[in-house]
């Protein structure tokens, strides 16, 4: 018996496979194709030769926390604890798994705001909890907190919250921020909150973290990828922040879950991120991305979902065709040789906008290949 039984293969691997098949310019999975920074490659070499090879501790090498604190204090103008309030992950996927394993009683319920990335649902049936979805509003995918309101029931435990949000692009305001530190505070929920875009923002607005808020980062959880930030998604290397008593829960699942993290790479991490330059060009690097992207797309009849953050971009198809997103996203990989994500995947219910959701996490060679094709339409 299948605890997943309506789990197939992901749509991630089905369209980067259709890619590879059809000779397609990939824009679908969300990962960068030019290299990590030769400095950090050194590093986790120069870690591995000087013998970094054995487990690391398990909450993370304290070299790596304690760089992590210095840059959420820069940051967040406050002292984090990296003894007690910060735990590395094996990327912000086991951060998440880990933080509802540790909190998702069987029977509690976790709202979930869809388009929703795709292992927050299995995460919390695998843990015995029951996702409960509420639709984003279509086209700013802004939240309607009446609705969540209304979807807080007695068994509720968690929400959880995606900002720079994939697949859309949308950011959260100080206001979304206020309103949810409200409703946990009323309904004594924990916030899971997903940030591991927290670089890659636009247009000189600011991330709002649950760590702004006091109060809010009193019940929260917040999730980080060195994946995004460094452009090596396949280190899988991310972490929790979380005050002392959600970070001691979090721990004992993290402990049996993966234990510990690779070490090298966490010693390399721990002396790289401790240069902001080598993090702060990072929402103007993808800005200009998005920027040669939607220029890129002027002329033709593809209509851009307005992107704040995160490295992809939606686009509405619904002017020039009817056809269903997973279909619309076949032909122009199949036909065409671009290949894309279709935004209903990520809905409980498929809500099918007629949008694709591209990557432009790539070299401008590869987007222009992708444009050249895109701007016929
Ligand atoms: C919204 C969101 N959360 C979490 C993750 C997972 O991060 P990692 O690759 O560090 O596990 C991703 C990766 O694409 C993501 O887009």
């Amino acid at each position: 018996m299948s605890r997943l039984p309506d789990v197939g293969t992901s749509i991630f691997t089905i369209m980067s496979r259709m890619a590879n098949e059809c000779g397609a310019i990939n824009l679908s999975q969300g990962f960068p194709d030019f290299q990590v920074d030769r400095k950090l490659i050194d590093l986790v070499y120069h870690y591995m030769k000087e013998g970094y090879n054995q487990y690391a501790p398990m909450p993370g090498v304290p070299a790596l926390r304690q760089s992590i604190a210095d840059t959420l204090t820069a940051t967040y103008q406050r002292p984090f604890n990296p003894e007690t309030e910060i735990t590395v992950t094996a990327g912000g996927t086991q951060a998440l798994f880990s933080a509802i394993a540790a909190f998702v009683q069987p029977g509690d319920e976790v709202i979930v705001l869809d388009p929703a990335y795709d292992s927050y649902s299995p995460a919390i049936r695998l843990n015995g909890g029951i996702p409960v979805h509420v639709n984003l509003h279509y086209p700013d995918f802004s939240i309607d907190w009446n609705e969540v309101k209304s979807n807080i029931h007695a068994r509720t435990r968690m929400i959880m919250i995606n900002t720079p949000h994939n697949p859309s692009g949308a950011v959260l305001t100080p206001n979304d921020l206020n309103e949810l530190g409200r409703i946990a505070e009323e309904h004594n929920l924990i916030v899971l909150s997903d940030e591991v875009y927290e670089r890659i923002i636009f247009d000189g607005i600011r991330h709002e973290s649950v760590l702004h808020y006091p109060g809010l980062a009193n019940r929260s959880v917040a999730v980080f990828s060195f994946g995004k930030t460094f452009h090596a998604t396949g280190w899988k290397v991310g972490y929790t922040v979380a005050p002392e008593a959600l970070t001691r829960e979090i721990r004992k699942t993290h402990q049996f879950i993966t234990f510990a993290v690779n070490t090298p790479v966490q010693m390399a991490l721990a002396e790289y991120m401790k240069n902001p330059q080598h993090y702060l060009h990072l929402g103007k690097f993808y800005q200009q991305k998005r920027d040669y992207f939607l220029n890129g797309l002027q002329g033709s009849s593809w209509q851009p979902v307005p992107c704040h953050g995160s490295y992809f971009q939606t686009l509405s198809y619904a002017s020039f065709s009817g056809l269903p997103d997973i279909q619309m996203a076949e032909e122009l990989t199949r036909k065409h040789k671009v290949a894309s994500i279709p935004v209903s995947v990520f809905y409980r219910d498929k809500t099918d906008n007629k949008l694709l959701r591209f990557c432009f996490a790539k070299n401008e060679d590869t987007l222009d290949k992708a444009l050249e094709i895109l701007r016929k339409f």
